[in-house]
């Protein structure tokens, strides 16, 4: 039997009848496997979180590309939306955290009253892309990163596409929604102008795993789109579990991300008893106590509590193996 011809029958197999099509052999990478799905691969599997962000500043094309060299299986994209409506890469709303704004554009803040004080906030949606371009997004991690700019979406593509997959997180949709964006139109435009909208043989080699906190996100992007990617219902973290929650994600996603610490070797159990599969957030070196290291803590969740894979900052450190 040839290598294709195996790999569609163990997808089969395993009982992931709804996308064993797209589960076909691909060009051998870094990422340990010439399966290209990784979801779908039957394997534990690993999201660079804002690419390699614990060596390179976050949701950058440094990032990106040395998490593709780490041999992560996806490299996540946080998505937010420009003033003349450009999807770019960014985790906040605002810019202060990761940029020089505040010394490049001065007086394009927004006064708001937070707790009773006067706050000044640089949002992303203010400023054309142009003008981001503009931005230093990279020093804030240290001056080796100085002059590295706020990536657009597109230009995320261009940097992983065949590398390895990407995971692009809808951010705010419904406060974009308010100011006329209709975030999951402009993410299905985009993959569709590059061939990414729905899994086909002549993607295979670029996999898109779909996440949001917003269910009516997701759900657009499954009804209205019909997007056949898989797709991971984020939750926020001291989320109470029930079973009623679980089978509510099952009825239209495939996996659920819970924070870590909201993780147990029951909640995997009954989510994989009715088939979604369990993605936690966010596993990152320097924050894995009581574990002496980030791979400790990583092995622990994948191999004692049977998580599927995890989002982490270090996919240098994600264990493909137990022990
Ligand atoms: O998207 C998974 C994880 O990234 C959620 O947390 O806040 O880093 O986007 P956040
Ligand atoms: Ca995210």
């Amino acid at each position: 039997m040839n290598r294709r011809r195996f790999i569609q029958l163990a997808g089969a197999g395993a009982g992931l009848t709804a996308f064993a099509p797209f589960i076909v052999a691909g060009p051998k990478t870094d990422r340990g496997s010439s399966m290209t799905d990784p979801f779908h691969s039957g394997r534990k599997f690993v999201v660079a979180h804002r690419g390699a962000s614990a060596y390179a500043p976050e949701n950058t094309l440094p990032a990106y590309e040395l998490a593709i060299k780490q041999g992560a299986d996806y490299v996540e994209q946080d998505l937010q939306i420009t003033r003349d409506g450009v999807l770019v890469c960014a985790h906040d709303a605002v810019l202060s955290r990761v940029t020089n704004v505040e010394q490049v554009f001065p007086d394009r803040f927004t006064e708001e009253v937070v707790k009773g004080r006067k706050v000044k906030k640089w949002y992303i949606h203010k400023f054309t892309v142009k003008e981001l371009k503009q931005l230093d997004a990279g020093s804030h991690l240290g001056s080796q990163f100085k002059g590295v700019t706020i990536p657009t979406w597109q230009e995320a593509i261009d940097t992983i596409r065949g590398k390895a997959g990407l995971c692009p997180e809808t951010k705010s949709p419904e406060v974009y929604g308010k100011l006329g964006f209709d975030m999951e139109e402009m993410v299905m435009t985009l993959l569709k102008k590059n061939g990414l909208d729905q899994p086909q043989p002549s993607n295979q080699s670029t996999p898109m795993y779909m996440q949001s906190f917003s269910k009516t996100s997701l759900l657009k992007l499954r009804n209205k789109y019909h997007v056949k990617w898989p797709t991971l219902w984020l939750f926020a973290v001291n989320t109470k579990w029930t079973p009623a929650m679980l089978h509510e994600a099952k009825e239209s996603f495939d996996s659920i991300g819970p924070n870590k610490k909201d993780v147990t070797a029951s909640l995997v159990k009954q989510a994989h008893e009715i088939g979604l599969k369990v993605f936690p957030y966010t596993f990152i070196s320097g924050e894995e106590k009581p574990f002496k290291d980030v791979r400790t803590e990583m092995s622990h969740y994948l191999y004692d509590l049977g998580v599927d894979g995890m989002f982490t900052n270090n996919p240098d450190q994600f264990p493909r193996s137990a022990g």
